[in-house]
């Protein structure tokens, strides 16, 4: 990799970074803050898991000294928190369904859940398969990116699944992101099931987004 751009193993004292980066790039690489402003419950719902219980599990991408991304990687997925159930305790707890930057978001996820369940269109709430057990999410800031960092970051994962012999890797992303569906393919996850709208998320127009699966067998 050129410069200053290495890979790293995940310490406690990159968790603000990732946390920040998590809600920077949470709309397919770009800030998220116009359709969810609260950066606390969506790094909760989306790295607290990864960081705070399976640490061992994460690496990050480290750009003269400053995190510029991260790989946050789950072994076993039936572990992993349910990002849905982590965002409903903010909802109640912190009074995020009622504040301006989040309270629109939240009814709509209801208002479309109601909708998907009828139509029959619902994506599975928490994925696992045991052909695919482990899971990864992945974000580097702009600066990071198309310098070979990304798959840098997968191969160490992958790696480290094979030397434990988990036969399988998957993780979700969006249908809409053709890059990173462009970047997955090329490290050798294949697109898998359906593609079934994800309740709340909106794409800047207004359509609806769509959750995509994508797996790689590792034996
Ligand atoms: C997707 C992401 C992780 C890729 O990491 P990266 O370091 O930029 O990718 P790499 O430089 O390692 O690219 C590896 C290969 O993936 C493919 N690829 C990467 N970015 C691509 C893009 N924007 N469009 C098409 N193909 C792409 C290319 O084949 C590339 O190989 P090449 O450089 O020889 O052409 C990174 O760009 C990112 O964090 N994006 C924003 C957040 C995001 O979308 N995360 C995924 C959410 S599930």
């Amino acid at each position: 990799m050129p410069g200053s751009i290495t890979v790293r193993p995940y310490e406690a004292r990159d968790r603000a970074a990732v946390r920040h980066i998590c809600h920077v790039t949470g709309y397919m690489g770009e800030p998220i803050d116009w359709q969810w402003k609260d950066e606390e419950s969506f790094a909760d719902a989306w790295t607290g898991y990864y960081t705070d219980v399976e640490p061992e599990s994460a690496l990050v991408v480290d750009i003269d000294g400053e995190v510029g991304g991260y790989l946050l990687g789950c072994v076993d997925s039936r572990r992993a928190w349910n990002p849905v159930y982590v965002l409903a305790r903010h909802a109640l707890m912190r009074g995020v369904a009622f504040r301006p930057g989040t309270a629109r978001t939240i009814w709509r996820s209801v208002t479309d859940i109601a909708t998907d369940a009828v139509a029959r269109r619902l994506p599975d709430p928490k994925f696992y398969d045991a052909r695919w057990p482990a899971h990864l999410h992945i974000d580097l800031l702009e600066v990071a990116r198309g310098k070979g960092a990304g798959s840098e970051l997968v191969r160490r994962w992958l790696d480290s699944l094979r030397r434990r012999n988990v036969p399988g890797c998957h993780l979700e992303t969006l249908a809409e992101n053709k890059a990173a569906i462009a970047f997955f393919e090329a490290i050798g996850f294949r697109r898998m099931g359906r593609t079934p709208p994800v309740p709340g998320e909106r794409a800047r127009d207004g359509s609806r987004l769509h959750s995509q699966l994508m797996v790689q067998d590792l034996t």
